[in-house]
């Protein structure tokens, strides 16, 4: 697909049919994200992939699917055939940048970081398994779990591992879209300032 066809048709899905997934199509995904960009090049990310159908039932109690029934979306987190739960440990980022060639100390507390970039190079591994979905004609959605402790606990991810959320991966089902998307998206002009930050309309 088209790189401007992948962006364009890319949205949060929130229902899934019972079709299953490819498992080689999960693997060309993660091999996508495993291309994600990261500061000092020091990997950070990582991927849990559950197909199980336990443990995504589980993830979706986690995760408060009860709720999203509730506001009149389908059951969609625990539809989704694949779940890839995206992680990040900040500590391999502090131990990176204590290198000789990242200045052998200074950065190795998290304090001494003016933007915390294992959180940036998540976004950007999340991203990219949301691209590589729709590329591999799959449909994909994003959600938080306000009981991460737990979700830790389930997949049994090492503790100096943050889950940032989880990847809902399947065959797009129809969905109710998110109140959300009520906001419209911003226009090119609001959001972009060219030589020094404008207030818009100047
Ligand atoms: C960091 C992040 C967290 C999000 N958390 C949730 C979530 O918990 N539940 C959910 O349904 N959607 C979640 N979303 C999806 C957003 O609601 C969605 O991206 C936004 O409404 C724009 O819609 P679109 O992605 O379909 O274009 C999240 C998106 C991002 C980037």
């Amino acid at each position: 697909m088209e790189f401007r066809d992948v962006i364009r048709h890319r949205r949060m899905v929130r229902n899934y049919t019972d079709e299953p997934v490819d498992p080689a199509a999960v693997d060309r995904i993660l091999e996508t994200a495993r291309r994600a960009p990261s500061a000092g090049h020091s990997q950070g990310q990582a991927f849990v992939v559950v197909t199980d159908a336990a443990i995504r039932q589980h993830i979706a109690e986690l995760a408060d699917e009860p709720a999203y029934v509730a506001n009149g979306f389908d059951p969609w987190i625990s539809r989704a055939p694949v779940h890839i739960v995206v992680c990040v440990s900040k500590h391999l980022y502090l131990e990176r940048y204590s290198e000789p060639d990242k200045g052998g100390g200074p950065m190795g507390v998290e304090s001494a970081w003016p933007v915390p970039y294992w959180w940036v190079d998540a976004g950007a591994a999340l991203m990219l398994l949301l691209l590589a979905a729709v590329d591999e004609g799959l449909a994909a959605g994003f959600l938080g779990s306000h009981n991460m402790p737990d979700l830790k606990r389930v997949l049994s991810i090492p503790e100096h591992m943050d889950p940032i959320g989880i990847v809902t991966v399947g065959h797009a089902a129809p969905d109710r879209r998110s109140g959300s998307l009520g906001r419209g998206r911003r226009p090119l002009d609001e959001v972009v300032h060219r030589d020094r930050w404008r207030v818009h309309p100047e």
